[in-house]
């Protein structure tokens, strides 16, 4: 059990890694069990992305935030599971919108699979979280649980198109890029975070004492700072981060002329010919990876890699704030390191 009743005022990144492993198995058996069915090949296409991985982070979060009040972990799991079949749909039907080829370090399902495969198979990934959420919600009786994650996904759903929409413009405002990250990928992770308080018992949907509308605002602060940091980090990762450490393509988002904090802060940094340079390469399926390489470079003598940096931190700290008024249990130093890595990971 995480929770002690000492104070923890941090714990380290290995700790927390550790944490996030021991969490991930039991979501991982959890997963497998779930995705086994007939046509089989349609559950083999279905189980193939979460087969290979991935950081497992809502799910943490969602187990980390019930926690923190409520020892009710086999009901926890299960809401886990949820949040993270619905981010492996995510995935899969991102890919092809993106026209991705690989993640995870492995060709994409509908690389592997085809398209029409891939859509049914995201399409079973999306049921079956709602199956997961609907049994938590049953097993606790704790009612909210399936109507988070239909509103999450919602937004979600919102926000890719945004995120799609915004390829075809010439500029985007940070106030639309802010608002796009936080429906495509930050309310996901405020659900995970409401989806554990209401499994563990701490936010009631019920209930409308001050506490616990209180209780709800932080969680939901948490998750929501905890996505804008984490997905501002994804955008720098797609241009200046390792393929071989991230297991996904770097440079595609400028190929695709996809709007991110990158582009915005180049757009209003550069001028005559480093604009010139950025603007051929923005948006333009064909540049070569020199090209690329060029404008990767200009984009570090700008320092755009180091202010992005900045801002993912600030939303990392935001999200630790939140977390403040809860009691200082080691489960809550691992919550705030969770932020503080969303914003600093290398994969
Ligand atoms: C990728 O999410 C999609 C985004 C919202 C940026 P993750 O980076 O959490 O993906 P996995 O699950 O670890 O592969
Ligand atoms: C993240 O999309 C949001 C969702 C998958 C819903 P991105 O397109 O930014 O994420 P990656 O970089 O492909 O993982
Ligand atoms: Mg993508
Ligand atoms: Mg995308």
């Amino acid at each position: 059990m995480e929770r002690g009743i000492e104070k923890h005022n941090s714990v380290t990144q290995l700790e927390l890694l550790a944490s996030i492993k021991a969490e991930a198995e039991q979501i991982d058996k959890k997963m497998q069990s779930f995705l086994v069915g007939e046509p089989r090949d349609l559950y083999s296409a279905a189980y193939y992305l979460p087969s290979l991985g991935g950081k497992r982070m809502r799910p943490y979060v969602t187990i980390m935030c019930g926690r923190m009040f409520g020892d009710v972990d086999e009901q926890l799991y299960l809401s886990a599971l949820s949040v993270e079949l619905l981010h492996n749909f995510t995935l899969v039907h991102d890919d092809i919108m993106d026209k991705d080829e690989f993640r995870r370090g492995h060709p994409t399902v509908h690389k592997e699979y085809g398209e029409t495969v891939a859509i049914l198979a995201g399409d079973l990934l999306f049921s079956k979280a709602f199956e997961a959420a609907s049994i938590a919600e049953e097993r606790t009786g704790a009612a909210g649980i399936v109507r988070q994650l239909s509103l999450a996904s919602i937004k979600v759903d919102e926000g890719q198109f945004l995120d799609i929409s915004f390829e075809g413009r010439h500029s985007v405002s940070m106030e639309e890029y802010l608002r796009m990250i936080y429906l495509k990928t930050a309310s996901l992770y405020e659900c995970s975070a409401l989806i554990g308080g209401l499994t563990g018992g701490i936010v009631s949907a019920a209930s409308r004492s001050a506490a616990n509308e209180n209780q709800r605002g932080f969680l939901a602060e948490y998750g929501k700072n905890l996505g804008l940091a984490f997905q501002i980090r994804d955008d720098y990762l797609g241009v200046f981060g390792d393929a071989s450490k991230t297991g996904k393509p770097v440079g595609n988002d400028l190929r695709r002329g996809k709007k991110t904090l990158i582009t915005i802060m180049a757009t209003g940094l550069a001028s005559g010919t480093q604009l010139t340079r950025f603007e051929s390469v923005l948006g333009n399926s064909l540049a070569t990876a020199e090209e690329l390489n060029g404008v990767i470079s200009m984009l570090k003598e700008l320092e755009i890699d180091t202010k992005c940096v900045v801002t993912a931190k600030e939303y990392a700290e935001k999200a630790v704030e939140s977390l403040d008024t809860f009691p200082q249990t080691r489960v809550r130093a691992l919550l705030q390191a969770l932020a503080q890595y969303a914003s600093t990971r290398e994969s």
